[in-house]
């Protein structure tokens, strides 16, 4: 099915049904409760009752849209912007000014602004410093000691994101800092996004006190990257000087908040969803070492025994098939709202103006009826023979139209290069005390996953 064959020119030109509520649901709460409960299952379950179905969350109904063919629609379609509880949370505190929560025209000037930063084209300056910082987290490690997989992916991210998009030096303690704020940040993000109760946030107790201070060290952090960078009088070709020296539509320059904000809406999802990659590819790593022994193999067929390097990456086509094949299965981004702007339509399914809708990644990328053999982890189905047949949307942890992640090259590329430094210097073991159970939060990641690395 394509796009076009399930978007009709407009929702007048047909019958429209109404989409059938999904079960399960139950008195006040609605379907709240198990969404709090285990939201991962109830999503990867709601196929079952339509392309389209309607949640009850408390009072409010909710669009939850199922199959690959319709999230593919309903991200290519102007009738959508981003909208509803997980951005409103987001940006209440995180800023309203910036590129990832932004709509319409001052989304538009945002992206011309960042995009720069992210061609394809551009990713190879970046290499020697994603080469120096794969290297330097597995030389971090002595062998037989526990490494704690949180704390490390973190710091690998925020330094890869800060050094290539920012030029930012000392970054080891506010990489530190930045993911104790992070981890904090979004942990009571995603409370306040699946219990909206407003008031008991501002209660002076020690949760909140802790995400509070969180939040003004996550800003305080990002002001000083800004004041630092004025201070030394140098504009380097970075992200940075792109965005201090970003003009508005009527060529003045933009204002401080929209400076602030746009750097937190970089380096906030920027780390986050790369660092809880990480944890799962290192999870994967312990736990299938038949595929880490062929990553292993792979990277030292491609590079004769010298560390690997930027350039060998698009040769690693298995460690790369790995990286996708776990962010199927774990994908970082498991939820995303939208909100119809006009009255429109999904699959026949009628959906009014204002509505909000959801719909999950991890559903759809675990989905029986896209994958065979779904919740098995085989890179191998990425192969250039069976990858045609995934269905066209079934596979897109970037999200695609307007809204896609402008990272995906950048990402791709570190992860494949960590993934084959990883694997070419150490096994890895689970040892007591690890938990690699999924902890849902903002992203999705392990709770709390330790590992003994071992020399090969
Ligand atoms: C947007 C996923 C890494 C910056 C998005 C979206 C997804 C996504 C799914 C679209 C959200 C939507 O449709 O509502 C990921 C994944 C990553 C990753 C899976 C890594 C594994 C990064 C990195 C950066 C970044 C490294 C920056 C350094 C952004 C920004 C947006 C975004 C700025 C907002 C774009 C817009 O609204 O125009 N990301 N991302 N992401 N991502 Fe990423």
């Amino acid at each position: 099915m394509t796009v076009e064959s399930v978007k009709p020119a407009t929702p007048e030109a047909r019958e429209l049904r109404e989409p059938p509520l999904a079960g399960g649901g139950v008195p006040v709460l609605g379907h709240g409760w198990r969404l709090a409960r285990d939201p991962l299952s109830f999503m990867a379950r709601l196929r079952d009752h339509g392309e389209v179905v309607r949640l009850r969350l408390g009072p409010k109904t909710v669009y939850a849209v199922t199959s690959p063919a319709l999230t593919g629609a309903m991200a290519l379609s102007t009738d959508f912007i981003i909208a509803g509880p997980l951005w409103e949370s987001l940006e209440g505190l995180l800023g309203k000014e910036g590129v990832a929560t932004a709509n319409g025209p001052q989304h538009r000037r945002q992206r011309r602004t960042i995009q720069p930063a992210f061609r394809l084209d551009a990713i190879p300056a970046y290499g020697p410093i994603m080469e120096e910082e794969a290297h330097a987290l597995t030389e971090r490690w002595k062998p037989g000691e526990t490494i704690d997989c949180t704390s490390e992916s973190f710091r690998v991210a925020v330094r890869i994101a800060a050094r290539c998009l920012l030029r930012g030096d000392f970054m080891d303690e506010r990489a530190e800092r930045l993911c104790i704020a992070l981890a904090t940040v979004f942990r009571g993000m995603y409370r306040r996004m699946v219990i909206p109760a407003g008031p008991l946030y501002r209660l002076p107790l020690p949760a909140n006190r802790q995400f509070n201070r969180a939040l003004a060290d996550l800003h305080l952090l990002v002001d000083e990257i800004v004041a630092e960078r004025r201070a030394s009088g140098q504009k380097p070709d970075d992200l940075l000087t792109a965005l201090l020296e970003a003009k508005d539509d009527n060529g003045d320059p933009i204002g401080e908040q929209e400076i602030h904000d746009q750097v937190v809406a970089i380096l906030t999802p920027g780390s986050e969803t790369v660092a809880s990659t990480i944890m799962w590819l290192l999870q994967v790593l312990a736990e299938h070492p038949e595929h880490a022994d062929r990553v292993c193999a792979e990277v030292e067929s491609v590079t004769g025994g010298r560390p690997v390097a930027f350039d060998d990456v698009r040769t690693l086509s298995h460690t790369n098939n790995v990286v996708v094949e776990a962010m199927r299965l774990r994908p970082a981004v498991w939820i995303l709202t939208r909100r119809a702007v006009r009255d429109t339509e999904l699959g026949g399914y009628r959906i009014p103006a204002g509505a909000d809708i959801v719909y999950s990644p991890y559903a759809i990328q675990r989905d029986g009826r896209s994958y065979a053999d779904n919740l098995a982890f085989d890179p191998d189905r990425w192969l250039p023979d069976r990858v045609k047949d995934v269905p066209k949307f079934a596979m897109s942890p970037f999200s695609v139209g307007n809204r896609k992640c402008p990272s995906d090259h950048f990402s791709m590329a570190q992860l494949t290069l960590v993934t084959a430094a990883l694997a070419a210097k150490y096994r890895f073991e689970q040892v007591p005390g690890s938990d690699d159970a999924t902890r849902v939060g903002i992203t999705l990641r392990p709770q709390r996953l330790l590992l003994k690395p071992v020399p090969r």
